[in-house]
């Protein structure tokens, strides 16, 4: 029987996951299926449970990450410091494995840009889900300093506390970072967080975890008009993450730089 695997979300039609999972078993030679499963609110056990009758992993997406946490047997260190899932995995002993690619996939992203991290002064505007899963990762590089700034400052404190980092609000950043990164939620909706110009423009390097079709989100736009010399959005992540997850699955490591050009010219 085909191995099947699967993206957990609500709602769950627009993922890219089905294709780009289909795009590295083709490339790679392995065979499996992988689908989209709509989680009725409130569901995510149930509709899990009954996909591991079978199932041999899946990811998990926007609103379950929490439940996929809660639902796995055990954690990476990964899934632990995100506090949150996005793939999952059945054991040889029939165990549910939870782990967390998304901020592995952005270090990751950020080696394959050649954006330098060892000795990097990191700073990472947000405070919610997306900002919590990557700063673990970003503390494995080797960074010199990661300072979080959120809108909610207690928030950014409280984070910041849980991974001993700096907690900063935006009246008070000094223009001190080579590396910003936006795991707000404002280029969803085409705003900006309050971030002075004159600190993107002494950065060398701006990333928005957000993605669009033409690579270009409201903050990457704006960092490039104030000076900042590189910028990228989300897209190279999304693969990356991806890519982890389906070698956690497989064991085979796919061509994220196939796959990131091949879907870019979708
Ligand atoms: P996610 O899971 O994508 O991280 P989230 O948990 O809702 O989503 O967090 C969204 C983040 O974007 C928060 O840090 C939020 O700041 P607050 O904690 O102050 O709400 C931040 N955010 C959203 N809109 C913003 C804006 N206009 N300016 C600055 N920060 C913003």
């Amino acid at each position: 029987m085909t191995d099947r695997y699967a993206v957990f979300g609500n709602p769950i039609a627009h993922s890219l996951s089905p294709k780009i999972h289909a795009f590295f078993a083709k490339d790679t030679g392995e065979e499996l299926s992988y689908e989209p499963i709509l989680v009725p609110e409130g569901r995510f056990k149930e509709t899990a449970r009954e996909f591991f009758c079978d199932g041999k992993g899946c990811n998990v997406t926007v609103p379950c990450k929490l439940d996929a946490y809660d639902f796995a047997d055990i954690l990476t260190p990964y899934a632990e410091a995100a506090g949150a899932v996005n793939t999952l995995k059945k054991l040889e002993n029939g165990r549910i494995e939870g782990d967390n690619t998304d901020g592995r996939g952005l270090t990751a992203d950020l080696k394959r840009l050649g954006v330098k991290l060892d000795g990097a002064k990191i700073l990472v505007m947000g405070a919610g889900g997306a900002a919590r899963g990557i700063i673990r990762p970003l503390l494995d590089e080797s960074v010199a300093l990661v300072t979080v700034v959120n809108r909610t400052f207690e928030k950014a404190k409280k984070l910041a506390e849980h991974f001993g980092v700096q907690a900063c609000s935006y009246e008070d950043l000094s223009a001190n970072y080579n590396v910003i990164i936006n795991a707000t939620s404002t280029s969803l909706n085409g705003t900006l967080p309050p971030l002075a110009d004159e600190i993107l423009s002494k950065a060398s390097f701006a990333y928005d975890l957000m993605y669009k079709p033409n690579g270009e989100t409201t903050f990457t736009k704006k960092a490039l008009e104030k000076g900042c010399t590189k910028v990228a959005d989300g897209f190279g992540m999304l693969i990356m993450q991806a890519a982890l997850s389906f070698e956690l699955w497989r064991g085979v490591k796919p061509d994220v730089t196939k796959a990131i050009s091949y879907f870019r010219a979708c």
